[in-house]
């Protein structure tokens, strides 16, 4: 049966509610990844005025960011769960007037456009798994970035995640029988049991090559790319002995090898 993209627009916005919700994304991803997190300071984010946060969920790397600038920050998500946790997180700091929550409304988008910085972290791309609607959405992000702006993003490797998915949906193409989304290559939906309820999340698997392509379909041309962790990362997130091993492993392998891949891409 063809699933349609608004029924795999609910269905990520039903499982991430559940997710956040059940408090099982804080515990399975309880910080942001030290190593994003230098690079986006590295990459100056702490000096920058505007930061659009897209696919921000419970504000992991939002609040870091809040901490070390004096930025403003539009944080947008399409589960309102997320924006909810984001939002309970920000009242024990100083920093709630300078976010502004946008739920679900690309439009709402347009007010503090031109942005610094946008950060698409953590497979946020990938969960628009209709290749013209991510186009829209990278469209939508060239017209809300400053001409100098910097967009970053992770997504996850098509070698590195769900091998078994992969030959199934790559099977069904093959013989014929795959109906959207799992006509398009890297097209994989799976379920996981988290806090006591089935799950399921669609995602598009990148190649740094695909990733290229469409970010240049949509004017962004990607100078600089890395793995974002070679283990997985609720492991780097939950262990700082993984962490250190993680950060010496990811200066040796190409960004493809890494469980996600994170790219730094200007507008051209
Ligand atoms: C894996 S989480 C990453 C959250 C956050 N960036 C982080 O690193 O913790 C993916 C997020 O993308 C959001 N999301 C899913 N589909 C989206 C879409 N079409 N547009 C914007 N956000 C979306 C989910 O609600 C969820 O918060």
């Amino acid at each position: 049966m063809s699933i349609d993209a608004n029924d795999i627009s609910r269905t990520m916005q039903e499982t991430y509610d559940h997710y956040f919700l059940s408090d099982g994304y804080r515990r399975r991803y309880p910080e942001p990844n030290v190593a994003t997190m230098t690079y986006l300071l590295e990459k100056g984010l702490a000096e920058v005025d505007q930061i659009l946060d897209f696919g921000c969920g419970n504000g992991r790397y939002s609040l870091a960011l809040l901490e070390k600038s004096q930025a403003h920050l539009t944080a947008y998500d399409i589960s309102a769960a997320s924006l909810t946790e984001f939002e309970s997180r920000l009242r024990t700091t100083s920093h709630r007037e300078r976010v502004t929550f946008v739920y679900g409304d690309l439009d709402g988008l347009n007010r503090y456009a031109c942005y610094d910085a946008i950060l698409m972290l953590f497979g946020v791309l990938s969960h628009v798994v209709e290749r013209n609607l991510r186009l829209e959405t990278l469209h939508k992000m060239r017209s809300l970035i400053r001409a100098d702006g910097k967009l970053i993003l992770s997504v996850p490797s098509i070698f590195r995640r769900r091998p078994w998915e992969l030959f199934k949906y790559g099977l069904a193409r093959t013989l014929g029988h795959a109906r959207p989304p799992h006509d398009e290559a890297g097209n994989i939906c799976f379920t996981r049991r988290i806090q006591g309820r089935n799950l399921t999340f669609f995602y598009h698997l990148y190649s740094l090559r695909t990733l290229c392509e469409e970010l240049a379909e949509a004017g962004f041309a990607i100078s600089e790319w890395q793995p974002e962790s070679v283990f997985p990362e609720w492991l780097v997130t939950q262990s700082s002995l993984m962490r250190c091993l993680d950060r010496r492993l990811c200066s040796w392998i190409p960004a493809e090898l890494g469980y996600g891949m994170r790219v730094l891409a200007n507008p051209v």
